[in-house]
């Protein structure tokens, strides 16, 4: 590989948001129910169908949702969305109409999938966390299917490009996705090169369920496998060494903070995840990193308070970008493209084994 590595100084505008800080007590209440209706119409289906067709007949849909669908319901969530403006009710409020507001929320729906989906159990049961009435994973849990496919669903909308890009530049026979979640990307990646091979390994059961279905959807069972498994088994208990050993570029996307938990294993992940894939000379990962003086800014941007107080509640520590870069160093993993990557405080490497 031949690119030189040019770290990019100035930080994308939308990671420093326009969201005010202090927030308006009127802004939390509205944005908390607001983030309930998104998941719950991405859950119906409704977002998918105005993602395709921006005027939805509600009649219709709810007839083609089936008897049990409660039309009430529906209606009163699109309502909500109306007064959120992110559709118009037309044709006395038998048609929804997407808005641009709208198109932007659906672009960006993952975060409400990640958000309310996959952790208000855990923000909601932060003071029983506190008191010590609950523990997390014990008595408060978080949806993995539903983090992984809110992860999903941000990659398709506004990842795919830059790391197709990325990857332009990767030459690769079989590539490893680690925290493959519903196996989306490794899917996406191989489908669009002829002859490669991808393994995607998930610790999440659910997640590995869903993965085997986006497989076959894609038709590529005979290329992509997803198996669910700990990568720090992998990394440090030679789990799985059978099907790893081909593997010569491993990517991983917003799992690393998780493998970089323990104070203890930490300054060696690197250099036994080198071990563990020892074919491997290319490793693309990319992960979401502390903010800078986050306590400080006057503006916030989508994502990061979520991330940073659900990492918190789960006693899972993020690292700074500077830190990652050292913890690469100190493997021998040299960065060749440092590339921003869609959500905030995101950076994707591409580092060579050396
Ligand atoms: C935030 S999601 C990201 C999913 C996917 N990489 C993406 O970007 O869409 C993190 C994923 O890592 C998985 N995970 C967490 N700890 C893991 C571990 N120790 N080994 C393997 N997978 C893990 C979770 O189940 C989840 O699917």
């Amino acid at each position: 590989m031949t690119l030189l590595h040019t770290p990019p100084s100035v930080l994308p505008a939308d990671w420093y948001g326009a969201a005010p800080a202090p927030i308006g007590v009127d802004q939390a209440f509205n944005g908390y129910v607001a983030a309930t209706v998104v998941h719950t119409l991405d859950r119906l289906g409704v977002l998918d169908r105005l993602a395709d067709e921006p005027r939805l007949d509600i009649t219709k849909f709810v007839l083609d949702a089936g008897p049990a669908v409660r039309e009430r319901v529906v209606r009163e969530v699109l309502r909500a969305a109306a007064v959120c403006g992110w559709v118009r009710l037309e044709d006395d409020g038998d048609t929804a109409v997407l808005t641009d507001a709208g198109r932007e929320t659906v672009r960006m729906r993952g975060y409400f999938t990640w958000a309310v989906g996959g952790y208000s159990e855990l923000f909601a049961g932060a003071a029983r966390l506190a008191t010590g009435e609950a523990t997390f994973g014990a008595d408060l849990l978080r949806d993995e299917a539903m983090v992984a496919l809110g992860s999903g669903q941000n990659d398709r909308s506004f990842m795919a490009g830059t790391l197709d890009d990325v990857l332009a530049g990767v030459d690769f026979r079989t590539i490893a996705d680690l925290g493959s979640g519903i196996s989306a990307r490794v899917s996406r990646v191989v489908g669009a090169r002829p002859g490669t091979r991808g393994l995607g390994l998930d610790i999440s059961g659910p997640a590995t369920e869903l993965g085997h279905r986006t497989i076959a959807e894609a038709g590529l069972e005979d290329r992509v496998r997803a198996v669910q498994a700990d990568v720090l088994d992998v990394c440090h208990r030679e789990a799985h060494r059978d099907a790893i050993a081909e593997v010569d570029t491993v990517m991983s996307f917003f799992l690393l903070h998780d493998l970089l938990a323990d104070p203890v294993t930490r300054p060696q992940l690197f250099t036994r995840l080198r071990e563990a894939f020892p074919a491997a000379r290319t490793f693309v990962l990319a992960d979401t990193m502390l903010r800078p003086d986050a306590e400080h800014s006057t503006s916030l941007p989508v994502f990061s308070l979520g991330y940073e107080l659900a990492h918190a509640l789960m006693g899972v520590p993020l690292h700074t970008k500077e830190t990652y870069e050292e913890l690469f160093a100190a493997a021998d993993l040299h960065p060749v493209r440092t590339v921003a990557f869609g959500t905030p405080h995101s950076w994707l490497y591409v580092l060579e084994a050396r």
